[in-house]
């Protein structure tokens, strides 16, 4: 028998809650039921994004939630800054440029935060209007948080909508929409959501809507101003995601039952354990100052096969996490701690760690680490 831990940052595990409601009979979008479950989701949604604003929910992963930031919000031949701190801040790049947007890319090394005031440089001195900028709360492929507030600050007055890619990260770090002047926030569900893949979320706010109106990339799914018709009806445009829909509520009043503040703290301990273990075992962080309490990357030691490590993890033992992606394959390991993971999950995921970098080879003392991440949970 092999039993399976996910401990990947996407798709995370699933509460039995969410897996109860995913097995419900389907039932039809166009009633009064559907209506009920979609307000519902519609209220949930904007107190985990912090905001007053619409959040809408696309039936599409976490991509389709940024093409609609582009596509709605922008037209061929405008300016926009793309901040590329790792692979998920480069697809912002590719999908502006694919819509004929000029990107000014701010290039930030892989493992470092953007810096909020290189950003109000770029707008101040850039040739051309900056229309948007593009960031990400949590890089995943690096596991960098970004420090969304600072960039709020300088994006605010500068005519420019700010745009946060906190796919990952939503519902597991703060991210206040509202407070911080965040104008579209796309969000998936496979993450902090505690669901499967196959929703995008993003709220837009009021400045967002008004430089909508002159917008003329090309649109058609993802049009939102069609959702908005849809949502004032507290409808869709098109079939939403109708047993995704009834699961979402289902984590929604898990988190609620939690309250944000606890979820935050929680996640800090987890992340905190595992660098903690990571330490203990002398592990080296892939980001020593910019790591997020989301996912940790840790650079795979030398003489060890990174990516032979990941998968005897996985393939013998049933311990899932991430090997490194792009220019980090190989290089990097990742360990999520986001979502339905729990404590008792890094303990069995860092002691398969332990067990396999034993087996490779990997000279440390055997169990430091599980030591390590228990005397962080056992602290109040
Ligand atoms: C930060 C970030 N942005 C974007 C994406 C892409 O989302 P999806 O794979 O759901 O389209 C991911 C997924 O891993 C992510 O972590």
């Amino acid at each position: 028998m092999k039993k399976n831990y996910l401990l990947t940052p996407g798709p995370t595990p699933l509460p039995p809650e969410v897996c109860e409601a995913l097995a419900r009979p389907i039932i039809h979008h166009r009633t009064p039921q559907f209506q009920e479950i979609l307000k519902e989701a519609h209220a949930g949604l904007k107190e985990i994004f912090q905001t007053k604003n619409e959040v809408f929910i696309l039936a599409s992963s976490g991509t389709g939630g940024m093409e609609a930031a582009v596509a709605n919000f922008l037209s061929p031949q405008d300016t926009v800054i793309t901040v590329e701190a790792g692979k998920f801040g480069e697809r912002w790049t590719e999908i502006c440029q694919a819509y004929g947007i000029n990107c000014d890319v701010i290039k930030v090394e892989w493992g470092k935060a953007a810096d909020a005031e290189e950003i109000k440089s770029k707008i101040q001195n850039s040739k051309s209007k900056i229309k948007a900028v593009f960031t990400t709360l949590c890089e995943t492929s690096t596991g960098v948080a970004t420090d969304i507030k600072a960039i709020g600050e300088v994006v605010k007055d500068s005519g420019a909508i700010l745009v946060v890619d906190a796919i990952s990260g939503l519902g597991a770090i703060d991210l206040k929409t509202d407070e911080w002047f965040c104008d579209l926030v796309v969000s998936g569900s496979q993450k902090g959501l505690m669901l499967p893949p196959g929703l995008a979320f993003i709220s837009v706010s009021p400045k967002a809507w008004k430089i909508a109106e002159s917008a003329k990339c090309p649109k058609y799914y993802f049009d939102l101003k069609e959702a908005k018709k849809a949502y004032e009806k507290t409808d869709t445009p098109w079939t939403p995601a109708i047993g995704l829909i009834i699961a979402l509520n289902e984590a929604i009043k898990l988190m609620q039952k939690d309250g944000l503040e606890q979820i935050f703290a929680r996640h800090r301990k987890m992340a905190d354990a595992t660098r903690a273990a990571m330490k203990a075992l002398s592990l080296e962080l892939f980001a020593p100052t910019a790591y997020s309490d989301v996912v940790t990357a840790v650079k795979v030691p030398a003489g060890i096969d990174g990516e032979k490590l990941v998968k005897t993890m996985r393939d013998t033992y049933g311990v899932t996490i991430a090997g490194g992606q792009a220019e980090l394959k190989g290089k990097v390991f990742r360990i999520a701690h986001m979502g339905y993971i729990g404590e008792f999950d890094i303990i069995t995921g860092i002691s398969c760690l332990e067990k396999v970098l034993a087996q490779m080879g990997y000279s440390f003392k055997m169990g430091a680490g599980v030591a390590a991440a228990q005397a962080v949970f056992l602290k109040i």
